[in-house]
C-alpha cells in the first residue's frame, strides 16, 4: 500500500487520515492522467471528447475455473498500484457472433465510467445492457458516456454473466440463489455506491437504469431491494415478469453436456448426469458448439428460487417488499415485437406451432386466448404476426401489468417510443423495433459511431432525448415533465414521433393496452412457467 499513500496527496481524493477521504470531484488527475483513488487502488484513464473515461474497471474476482457458478466474490487486494482503465475489459462469455463488442472471457465482471471534468457530489447514471440474457457487453458503442458526462452526470455500465455461466439450474444447486447474472448486478451496484464518491459522484443519487434483459435486471433489482439507495430507476422494455421461458431443472445442462461430447470434448463425468465440478473442468470455449451457438444458449435464464426472482409480485408489492417511493420510468417501442418476426422465422410461420415453442414464452397464456386474440387479416404475414405476439408476451404486457400493480402508489411515468430509421437495427423497414431507441437515450455522437448515414434530423432528437433525459436523472421525483402514469389507462408520453421529433406528444397508455389487458394480464399471475425446450424440438 505504501506506494498509493505516497500519490494519494496528489490524487484524486485528498487523504486526511489514512482512512478518511475528502474533496472527491471529478476530473481529479495525476501527471496529467485522470486518476483516481477506490479501495482496489489507483485507477488511471483518459481524457477524451470532453470527459474523463475509465475502462474495465473489475468490480469482483474472475468467475473462470472453481470460480465458475459461484456468487461473484469481492476482489482480494490489488498488488499493483495503478490500474490501467484505458481499454475496455473482457465481455462475459457467451455464444458470440459479429463484433460489436471485445473479445468474451470468464474474467468479465468489469465496469466502465465517464465522468465530467469537473464538479464533485455528481448525480450517476448506471446503465444495464440487453441482449436475451444470452449476449451483449459494456463495450457496445451504442452505450457510451460521454453525453451524459457534458451534461454533468457520471455515466457506468457493467457486464453481467449470461446463459449457461448466469443461471445453469443445476439440480446439485437446488435451494440456493443460482441466478449469477442478478448477483453480479448487486455486486456492481455495491461497488458502484462504495466507489463512486472518489469519481465526483453523489452515492445518494444514484438511478439505474436498462433495456431489455438489461431493465428484466433493473426490475429484479428493485424486488430484491425494498430499502435501496437508488434515486430512480428506468426500465426500457421488459420487467420480471419479462421472458424467456424456465427450462427444468437439469435438463438445459444435460442437453449442453451430450452436445460437448457430441462434438468431440472430453468430459470426466457421465454426461447424462453431468456434476458442475465436471464441467468447471472444461475450457469456456468448449462450450460453444454448434447447438450452443443456434439454440441452448436460449435455455438459461433466471429460475424462481424465492431469494432473488420472485413468481407473486403483486402480492410482494402489497406485502411492501419493494421500494415504493423511488421515481420510476418504463417504456417500450412502438414496434418491439417487428425484429423478433425474422429472428424466429424458422418456427413462427404456423401461429397456433409458433405459440407453443420455448422461444414464444407464452405458455402460461391458454392457446384458446391467444388464438382469438390475434387475426391474421390484421398482419402482412403470420411471421409478423406471431412477431407481435412475442412483443406483448416479452415486453408490452409485462410492462402494462407491472405499471397497473405499482403507478397507484409508486410515482412512475410510461413513454412509447415512435422513432423510425432504418440505420439503427441494420435492418430495413423494421420501424421502431426493439432497442431503436437506446442511442438516442444516449444522445447519439460517439453512441452513433457504428451507424451508417446518421442524419442531423437524427442527432436533433437524440439531443433533445437525451436532454431531458439527463434533466429527469438530475431530479428523479420531479418526473420526466409528462404526466404521471395510471393505472389500466393514463398519460403516456410519445417520444419520436415522425414529424414532431422535437416534442414529446400526449397519448394515453389505454391506446394500446387492450390485448394486454384482456389477454394477457388476467394469466400473467402464472407467469413464468416452466417448459421443457428439448421436448419441444422433438415434437415440432
Ligand atoms: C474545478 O472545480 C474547482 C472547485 O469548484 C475549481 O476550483 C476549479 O477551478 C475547477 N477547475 C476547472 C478546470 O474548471
Ligand atoms: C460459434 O460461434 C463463433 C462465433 O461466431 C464461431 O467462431 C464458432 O466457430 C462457432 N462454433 C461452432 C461449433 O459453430
Ligand atoms: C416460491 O414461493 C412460492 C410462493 O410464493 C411457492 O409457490 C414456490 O414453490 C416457491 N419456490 C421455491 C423454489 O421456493
Ligand atoms: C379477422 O378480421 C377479419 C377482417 O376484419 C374479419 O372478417 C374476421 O371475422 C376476423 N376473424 C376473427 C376470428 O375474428
Amino acid at each position: 500500500m505504501g506506494v498509493i499513500w505516497n500519490l494519494l496527496e496528489r490524487a484524486a481524493c485528498l487523504a486526511v487520515t489514512a482512512v478518511a477521504l475528502l474533496e472527491c470531484r471529478a476530473g481529479a488527475t495525476f501527471n496529467g492522467t485522470p486518476t483516481v483513488l477506490t479501495d482496489q487502488g489507483l485507477i488511471q484513464g483518459f481524457a477524451k471528447n470532453d470527459a474523463n473515461v475509465f475502462l474495465g474497471i473489475p468490480f469482483a474476482e474472475s468467475t473462470a475455473g472453481q470460480n465458475r457458478w459461484k456468487a461473484p466474490q469481492g476482489l482480494k487486494q490489488s498488488t499493483t498500484a495503478v490500474f490501467d482503465a484505458t481499454s475496455y475489459g473482457p465481455s462475459c462469455a457467451q455464444s458470440m457472433s459479429g463484433s460489436s463488442i471485445v473479445a468474451q472471457s470468464e474474467d468479465c465482471l468489469n465496469l466502465n465510467i465517464w465522468t465530467p471534468q469537473n464538479g464533485s457530489n455528481l448525480p450517476v447514471f448506471v446503465y444495464i445492457y440487453g441482449g436475451a440474457m444470452v449476449t451483449g457487453g459494456n463495450s457496445n458503442a451504442q452505450w457510451q458516456g460521454y453525453n451524459f458526462a457534458r451534461k454533468d452526470v457520471i455515466y457506468v455500465n457493467v457486464n453481467y454473466r449470461e446463459s449457461i455461466y448466469a443461471s445453469p439450474y443445476a439440480p446439485e444447486l437446488e435451494g440456493q440463489s443460482q441466478n449469477f447474472g442478478i448477483l453480479d448486478i448487486e455486486m456492481a451496484l455495491k461497488w458502484v455506491h462504495k466507489n463512486i464518491q472518489g469519481f465526483g459522484g453523489d452515492k445518494k443519487r444514484i438511478v439505474l437504469g436498462g433495456h431489455s434483459s438489461g431493465s428484466v435486471h433493473v426490475d429484479h433489482y428493485l424486488w430484491t431491494h425494498p430499502k435501496t439507495f437508488l434515486a430512480g430507476a428506468i426500465e426500457m422494455s421488459a420487467n420480471a415478469e419479462s421472458g424467456p421461458a424456465i427450462a427444468p431443472s437439469g435438463v438445459a445442462l444435460t442437453q449442453v453436456a451430450q452436445d460437448m461430447v457430441a462434438a468431440g470434448v472430453t468430459l470426466n463425468c457421465d454426461a447424462s448426469k453431468p456434476t458442475l465440478n465436471c464441467l468447471r473442468e472444461v475450457d469456456t470455449y468448449a462450450f460453444q458448439t454448434s447447438n450452443f451457438n443456434s439454440t441452448t444458449n436460449t435455455w438459461f435464464s433466471p429460475i424462481v428460487d424465492n431469494i432473488t426472482r420472485f413468481s407473486d409480485y403483486k402480492s410482494r408489492f402489497a406485502a411492501g417488499n419493494y421500494p415504493k417511493s423511488i421515481p420510476l420510468i418504463v417504456g417500450n417501442s412502438d414496434q418491439e415485437g417487428k425484429i423478433f418476426s425474422l429472428v424466429y422465422s424458422s418456427e413462427n410461420t404456423d401461429f397456433s406451432k409458433w405459440i407453443n415453442t420455448f422461444d414464444a414464452d407464452m405458455a402460461h397464456v391458454p392457446d384458446d386466448e391467444l388464438l382469438a386474440a390475434y387475426n391474421a387479416s390484421d398482419y402482412a404475414t403470420v411471421s409478423l404476426m406471431s412477431g407481435a405476439s412475442y412483443g406483448d408476451a416479452r415486453f408490452f404486457c409485462p410492462t402494462d401489468y407491472l405499471l397497473d400493480i405499482r403507478s397507484n402508489e409508486q410515482p412512475t411515468w410510461a413513454y412509447r417510443w415512435f422513432g423510425n430509421y432504418d440505420n439503427v437495427i441494420g435492418v430495413p423497414g423494421m420501424g421502431s423495433s426493439h432497442g431503436s431507441e437506446v442511442p438516442f437515450f444516449h444522445g447519439g455522437n460517439e453512441c452513433f459511431s457504428k451507424l451508417s448515414g446518421v442524419t442531423e434530423a437524427q442527432q436533433a432528437l437524440a439531443d433533445y432525448m437525451n436532454n431531458w433525459f439527463v434533466a429527469w436523472i438530475k431530479n428523479p421525483s420531479a418526473g420526466p415533465g409528462w404526466g404521471q402514469a395510471k393505472p389500466t389507462n393514463g398519460p403516456l408520453a410519445k417520444l419520436g414521433v415522425p414529424g414532431n421529433e422535437l416534442a414529446i406528444e400526449t397519448g394515453s397508455t389505454g391506446d394500446y393496452n387492450a390485448r394486454c389487458q384482456s389477454v394477457f394480464k388476467p394469466n400473467l399471475p402464472k407467469y413464468p412457467v416452466v417448459q421443457n425446450p428439448v421436448t419441444l424440438a422433438k415434437s415440432s
